[in-house]
């Protein structure tokens, strides 16, 4: 349901960098101008800020540096049916919450941002850093109803859709190392966490949480993560606009959903695998279950498990593990900047 302040934002950005008169908006909304006056100092409180003329009427003059709700919904490009946006100041974990929310009833898909979390959780039960409002912290949740088999190569495929967003929104190279990492240049942008809920042999319910550095700068994080990691802000050299950044993320991953739950996106998938992957022909150390195992990456197979050969030449096939590519092979990312994959947002 539209609020006051998602009308007047609504206005103010199709007519951006024209003006829009307080009558105008007073009519569309039916209320009076001192009303939108007091909608106007709402959204100043959030930090818009604003040019205004008695003659002329309002336009932008700068956007809210933190996650604004109103302003994310606004730049949706796609809403599909029953979902809904959650925007929190602080929370434990957005997986947690949306969990919680799960729970309670709320109809799917939703999406959960928090500007910050307390407990962010990453694989393997690892902190993921949450402390700074300049990243993204996100969920999304869905009741697919659907055989856990169908899953397999959910995550994977929900990183080359994020990837590709990010390729087309910011011209840069993102690269995705299975099963869960969006890297530039070898250190860390994002991270993927996936968890779902089984009746019997359905899935009851699925969350897609992702956590992505945007803004952040090194001297915000831990000095061992900032050698690891690495900010979108960084690769391109000027801080992105996080609510715009939001907005696409959030049309990407429900348009990805739907492909995928429609099964519709087998065809695409090898094809963005193919471009994003870091790992093939690489050699790398795999860590699964306490062991080691040494070899180079040769592919996925149709479950999205990875492929590796070892030296004496055999093949094997991992459904989970954590890779670390053999020091030398993690050099600069050569591939160019393409745009041969449009982002459907
Ligand atoms: C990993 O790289 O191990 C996965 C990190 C996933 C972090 C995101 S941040 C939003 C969501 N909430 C969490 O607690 N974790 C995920």
């Amino acid at each position: 349901m539209p609020t006051a302040e998602h009308v007047i934002l609504r206005e103010l950005l199709a007519h951006e960098p024209n003006w829009v008169s307080g009558a105008a908006l007073a009519a569309r909304l039916g209320v009076s101008r001192v009303a939108i006056w007091q909608h106007m100092e709402k959204l100043r409180a959030a930090g818009f800020m604003f040019e205004a003329q008695r003659a002329r009427g309002y336009r932008i003059k700068e956007r809210p540096p933190a996650l604004y709700g109103a302003l994310i919904e606004t730049q949706l490009k796609v809403r599909p049916r029953n979902f809904s946006l959650l925007v929190l100041d602080q929370v434990d974990s957005t997986n947690d919450e949306a969990a919680r929310e799960l729970a309670a009833g709320r109809p799917t898909p939703f999406a959960i941002l928090s500007r910050r979390q307390t407990h962010g959780r990453g694989r393997f039960g690892r902190a993921w850093h949450s402390a700074s409002t300049a990243n993204l912290y996100i969920s999304f949740a869905f009741r697919p109803r659907v055989e856990p088999q169908r899953m397999q190569t959910f995550t994977l495929w929900m990183g080359v859709n994020v990837c590709e967003l990010l390729a087309n929104f910011t011209s840069t190279r993102p690269g995705i190392k299975w099963p869960n990492d969006i890297l530039f240049d070898g250190r860390k942008a994002g991270g993927m966490l996936t968890e779902a809920r089984v009746d019997s042999d359905q899935i009851r319910d699925l969350i897609f949480g992702l956590g992505l550095n945007v803004n952040s700068t090194a001297d915000q994080w831990p000095a061992d993560l900032a050698r690891r990691a690495i900010a979108l802000s960084e690769v391109t050299g000027a801080p992105l606009d996080l609510n715009r950044l939001a907005a696409a993320l959030i049309g990407r991953v429900l348009l990805a959903w739907q492909k995928f739950a429609d099964g519709e996106h087998n065809e695409t998938f090898a094809d963005l695998w193919n471009h994003y992957d870091l790992l093939r022909g690489k050699p790398v150390t795999l860590l699964e279950g306490g062991h080691r195992h040494r070899g180079t990456v040769t592919g996925l197979d149709d479950e999205g498990a990875l492929l590796l050969r070892d030296e004496t030449g055999r093949a094997q096939r991992f459904r989970a593990g954590e890779v670390t590519l053999e020091k030398g092979s993690e050099t600069r990312d050569q591939r160019p900047v393409t745009k041969d994959h449009k982002p459907k947002e």
